[in-house]
């Protein structure tokens, strides 16, 4: 008998576990809409024009892998905080940012750094969420609660999640979805985000804004507008930046967290402390995919050609829920006020069981389906199967 003879069996990754599925389906018209992946036209998992001429900068300036620093490629990081904060804003003074393995390992990193600094703070995640922030703040030693935030036959549950971040403790944790709400598909109103800005303000809550999606809904400059709602107020500000889905860079694994304190000489400490928890999580971060983003960040020919790329996947994305909405009828008119990868399409369990079972058709037990997935190859398929289980 060792330490491992009572090792109890995780449960599978739900959404993992439905890509397995998928890849054991024979069917040949088979439909993944279960990852939340951009895929194109043809349904190929895109290289983007800037990145495959960045790949060209950065071959040119091969150089042995060294190890980077702590806190990662510096022309990187600096991209990242401007990005995020604005170029040439004051607030780059006072804003650190660190390279992270991916969106997760941002969320990762700041729910570690946090953890250190408050272990008692509650955390509370929207109601649904993508399933990795319960997971991961909880396994970072956090009690995980929820904020309302989507009402069935509604949407958005505005007066809801306004409520209960009013009626949140000072000092907890709040992670939202800057855009592109991961699964509903449901976004906030600049209107309504002041109103949450308010709130947090009011309460003395910790945003933590999850960017994984920036330039998905109405771009990159628009999507990032939410960054200055809560910087222009006196509050701490977490941001979790992700390149998987805006540079199609899923498994080069580069995301930043980006940190806002008071002042200069704070945010100083703060990056101490961040490579502290970096340090003792993986030591340095991978060199290659911060290498393109960063060439991507300050090339203006490469950055003006990824917001064009940008405008191309959404405006697939909306003719896609477009052309879906269409074949379903009045009932399915939701999927076009929603923005992102993903829609909610309000079908229960059994009957996405049903989807997967009979047509090979494969989104999640909660009805979300990644609408950046279909194409004009599928989407007939999509929406007669769909048709059938309702
Ligand atoms: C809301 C949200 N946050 C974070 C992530 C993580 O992104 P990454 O793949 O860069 O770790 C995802 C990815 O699906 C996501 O949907």
């Amino acid at each position: 008998m060792t330490v491992f003879a009572d090792v109890p069996l995780a449960p599978r990754d739900p959404i993992l576990g439905i890509t397995e599925a998928f890849v054991a389906d024979q069917n040949p018209d088979k439909v993944n809409l279960g990852v939340g992946v951009y895929l194109d036209a043809q349904g190929k998992l895109p290289v983007l024009e800037c990145v495959r001429r960045a790949k060209e900068q950065v071959a040119l300036a091969a150089k042995p892998a060294a190890y980077l620093p702590i806190n990662g490629l510096a022309a990187y990081d600096a991209g990242v905080k401007e990005l995020v904060f604005g170029a040439g804003s004051p607030l780059l003074e006072r804003a650190v940012t660190v390279q992270g393995l991916g969106g997760t390992g941002a969320l990762r990193i700041g729910a570690e750094f946090l953890r250190q600094l408050n272990a008692a703070a509650p955390v509370l995640i929207s109601d649904p969420s993508w399933e990795n922030h319960r997971a991961l703040f909880t396994r970072t030693g956090f009690a995980v609660g929820t904020y309302r935030y989507y009402e069935p036959g509604v949407g958005l549950d505005f007066p809801g999640m306004l409520a209960d971040l009013q009626d949140a403790a000072a000092g907890t944790v709040v992670v939202l979805h800057a855009c592109c709400h991961n699964p509903t598909g449901y976004d906030l109103t600049p209107a309504q985000w002041t109103q949450v800005a308010d709130a947090v303000q009011e309460r003395q809550l910790v945003p933590f804004l999850d960017m994984a999606y920036q330039g998905f809904r109405d771009g990159l400059a628009a999507d990032g507008a939410v960054v200055a709602e809560f910087a222009g107020r006196s509050v701490p500000l977490l941001v979790a930046t992700s390149f998987s889905k805006s540079l199609s860079l899923y498994g080069e694994r580069v995301g930043a967290l980006s940190v806002l304190g008071q002042d200069a000489e704070e945010a100083a400490r703060i990056l101490s402390q961040l490579k502290v928890c970096v340090r003792t999580l993986y030591s340095n971060p991978p060199t290659y995919g911060a290498a393109l983003a960063a060439a991507v960040l300050a090339d203006p020919e490469l950055r003006a050609l990824w917001d064009a790329e940008l405008a191309q996947m959404r405006d697939r994305i909306k003719v896609m829920r477009k052309a879906l909405a269409e074949r379903l009828g009045p009932d399915f008119a939701f999927v076009t006020g929603q923005s992102g990868l993903f829609s909610y399409t309000g079908l229960a369990a059994d009957q996405m069981r049903a989807l997967r079972e009979q047509h090979s058709v494969y989104g999640l037990d909660s009805g979300r389906i990644c609408v950046a997935a279909l194409n004009e190859g599928n989407i007939d398929r999509v929406a007669q199967a769909i048709q059938a289980v309702r």
